[in-house]
Parts: structure tokens; C-alpha cells; sequence
């Protein structure tokens, strides 16, 4: 357990709300979901599987009607074939990164990840006594993997790299052809790429295929958490290599049993095409919060060198003002009532220069923030 961190962001959430029971007003830019409900029809077909009486466990590796729809997904969407019976719906991406993990790492094997990244990966390794190796990714690389990087890091040890695709916290996008030049990669050293598609769906800029296009022997995950606001329904998926799906049946047999069964009636609902309407009307909300939040934190002094395309957040540099980004967020909270993210929870690559801003709250919340972080900056610095 020495091994395994908190998530610094939920005691900075937890000072917030000891806050405002205080009576104060906090803006709330660290929050990793998406602000809107999730959409009525989902929530009707919740009701519906509730009235009659779908309460049992569904096989483990998901509801078939389910695989089926994921898989038409991948079809109607992304061009791409994908046998249900490869698909496993997990609780939530989270689920589907721990299966992956538990198949593909054995103890001692190494795992290539990017840092800044999402920190629950490598606790997820060190769990099953792999180990995450941290590659450092900035403006250089766009924030993100590439196949250089993974020439230039991969070991005897290694045999596995793992993206998200937008990222967290950088909402960084790989490119179709680095996603493909970083599969060649994995597949010349005898490893494997996993492609976290979490935020897929919440892409500002041009269109994004699904890594699964690529090649049939690419784990790519997926969850309804972001786009599809159901992060308290604990859904996701994962498409595996068909060499895997045995092994990856048995894992979540042991684990989980089986993903939540009215989320997963839910979630039949989810690819319909007038919950698609409503949940593609909330990423141009996105959108265009990402475009007022943007150009007003680089006015401010935050350094964001790469656009980033998707996903919710922005990754700032802040050493104009700062070189311990914990105690900063803490002064921003107590002093500001802004709440934000330190760079510490995403790992070992200059943490204490940055800041994680999530734009999931409304657009005039977002205002407010500024117009505080402003106020404070120039007393301040
Ligand atoms: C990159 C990434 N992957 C996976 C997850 C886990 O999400 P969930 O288990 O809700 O699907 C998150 C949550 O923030 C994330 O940011």
C-alpha cells in the first residue's frame, strides 16, 4: 500500500466542500466529469430494465445485446469491424484497465505510460507486481506517446505501452499515423499497445478514428462515463485481441462478477440517435468553454504551448508564479475560491509547474473563475 498514492485532487475536493459548508463560494475547475445529468432516454431505459425486474447478474463479460451494440458502434462509426464476442463490457474504463493490466503483465514486466498521465494506471501495474515506467511528454511530442518515444524506451522488460487518446490531463490527441507507427512499435518488439479511448467522443478539432481501425491486436478501451455521462453508472468497455478473450473472461469472472446489469440495459439506449443529439449539443458546450478558457488563462500568465483538442481539461504551466503547484492550488482555494488540480497527481514530470483546469462546469461559472484568478494574480504577483 506504501506503493500506491491518493488522489491529491480529492483532498483539495474535500477542503472545497469543508469550504462552502462555511458558506463560502468555490468555482470548481478539478473536477474529472462531465457537469450534465445523463440523458433522459438513458435514464428511461434505466426505469424500464428497473420495472422489469432486471436485477440479476449478466455473464462477465457483458450482456450480449450490449457487445452487439458496442460492436455496431465501432461499425456504423469507425469503419471498422469488431466481432462481439471480442468486446467486454467492464465497470468503467477502470474495469477494462485493470482486466488488460492482469492479462498482459506478468511480475517484474515493464509497462511504458506518458507522464503527466492518468495516475490510476500505474497502481494498476504495480497491484499485479508489473511496473510503470514514466515517459516524459510535452510540447515537444504534443503531450503525447509517439513511436519514437517508444523506440527509445522500450526495454527486454517491456512489454506493453498504454495511451489515452484524448489525454488526461493534457487533452492531448494522437494522430491516425502516430497511433499506427506506435502499433508497428509494439508489434516489432513482441508487446502490445493499449489505447485508452475514454474521451473519445469529446474531440474540438476534425474527426478522430478509433485505434481499433488499426489493427485487431490493439487493446482499446472505452467507457460511457465521458461523452456518455454515466460516470456513476461504473460502465466501460474493452475490445481485446480474440487471443485474449479467454483469459480476459476468466480475470472478470474473479474480479468483478459482472458489470452493473442496469447500467448495462441503460447503456442500450446510449448509441440511439436521440441521445446522440442531445450529447453531441453538450460537447459544443464543451467547446466552446474550452475556447473562452483557453486564450483567458494564457492572458493570465498560464502557459499552454499546445492547443489541446479534446477531452475536458487544460494543462498550464504555471512557474510564472509558482514552483510548488500544491501549496499554489491551496492559496487559489483558500484565497481565490477557485479549485483546481495539482500537477502531483499526474506524475513524476514537473509536477510542481502545473496545473490541471477542467472546464466541466458552465460557462459562466468559468467567467467567474477567471475574473477571480485575475483579481488575486494582480494583488498578488
Ligand atoms: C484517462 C482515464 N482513463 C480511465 C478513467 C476511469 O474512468 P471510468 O472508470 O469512470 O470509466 C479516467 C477517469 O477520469 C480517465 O481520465
Amino acid at each position: 500500500m506504501e506503493d500506491i498514492q491518493p488522489f491529491y485532487v480529492m483532498d483539495l475536493l474535500a477542503k472545497a466542500r469543508a469550504l462552502e459548508a462555511q458558506g463560502r463560494s468555490i468555482i470548481h475547475m478539478e473536477i474529472g466529469e462531465p457537469d450534465f445529468v445523463t440523458p433522459a432516454p438513458i435514464r428511461e431505459a434505466a426505469k424500464r430494465a428497473l420495472d422489469a425486474g432486471r436485477t440479476h447478474y449478466t455473464s462477465a463479460v457483458g450482456l450480449p445485446a450490449l457487445r452487439e451494440a458496442i460492436s455496431g458502434f465501432y461499425r456504423d462509426e469507425h469503419g471498422a469491424e469488431v466481432s462481439p464476442e471480442r468486446i467486454i463490457v467492464t465497470p468503467g474504463a477502470s474495469g477494462a484497465l485493470l482486466l488488460t493490466v492482469g492479462v498482459l503483465l506478468d511480475p517484474g514486466d515493464e509497462i511504458l505510460m506518458a507522464d503527466p498521465g492518468y495516475p490510476c494506471n500505474r497502481h494498476f501495474a504495480r497491484l499485479v507486481e508489473g511496473k510503470a515506467v514514466g515517459v516524459p511528454v510535452g510540447p515537444d511530442s504534443g503531450y503525447q506517446l509517439n513511436g519514437e518515444l517508444l523506440r527509445r524506451h522500450w526495454t527486454k522488460r517491456t512489454v506493453a505501452a498504454m495511451l489515452a487518446t484524448p489525454a488526461n490531463p493534457t487533452g492531448a490527441v494522437a494522430p491516425d499515423d502516430s497511433l499506427r507507427d506506435m502499433a508497428a512499435v509494439a508489434q516489432a518488439k513482441g508487446g502490445r499497445l493499449v489505447v485508452d479511448e475514454i474521451y473519445h467522443g469529446l474531440v474540438y478539432e476534425g474527426e478522430t478514428r478509433s485505434a481499433i481501425a488499426v489493427s485487431d491486436e490493439l487493446f482499446v478501451i472505452n467507457s460511457f462515463s465521458k461523452y456518455f455521462c454515466m460516470t456513476g453508472w461504473r460502465l466501460g468497455w474493452l475490445a481485446a485481441p480474440e487471443a485474449y478473450v479467454r483469459d480476459l473472461d476468466k480475470l472478470a469472472q474473479n474480479l468483478f462478477l459482472a458489470a452493473p446489469t442496469i447500467s448495462q440495459y441503460a447503456a442500450l439506449a446510449a448509441f440511439e440517435p436521440e441521445t446522440r443529439a442531445v450529447l453531441d449539443a453538450q460537447r459544443d458546450d464543451f467547446r466552446r468553454r474550452r475556447d473562452f478558457l483557453l486564450p483567458a488563462l494564457r492572458e493570465l500568465g498560464f502557459e499552454i504551448p499546445v492547443i489541446p483538442q479534446g477531452a475536458f481539461y487544460l494543462y498550464a504551466e504555471c512557474s510564472r508564479f509558482t514552483n510548488d503547484s500544491y501549496a499554489f492550488a491551496l492559496d487559489l482555494l483558500e484565497h481565490a475560491g477557485v479549485a483546481v488540480t495539482p500537477g502531483r497527481d499526474f506524475g513524476a514530470n514537473a509536477p510542481e509547474r502545473h496545473l490541471r483546469f477542467a472546464y466541466t462546469t458552465s460557462l459562466e461559472k468559468l467567467q467567474e473563475g477567471v475574473q477571480r484568478l485575475s483579481d488575486y494574480l494582480r494583488k498578488n504577483y
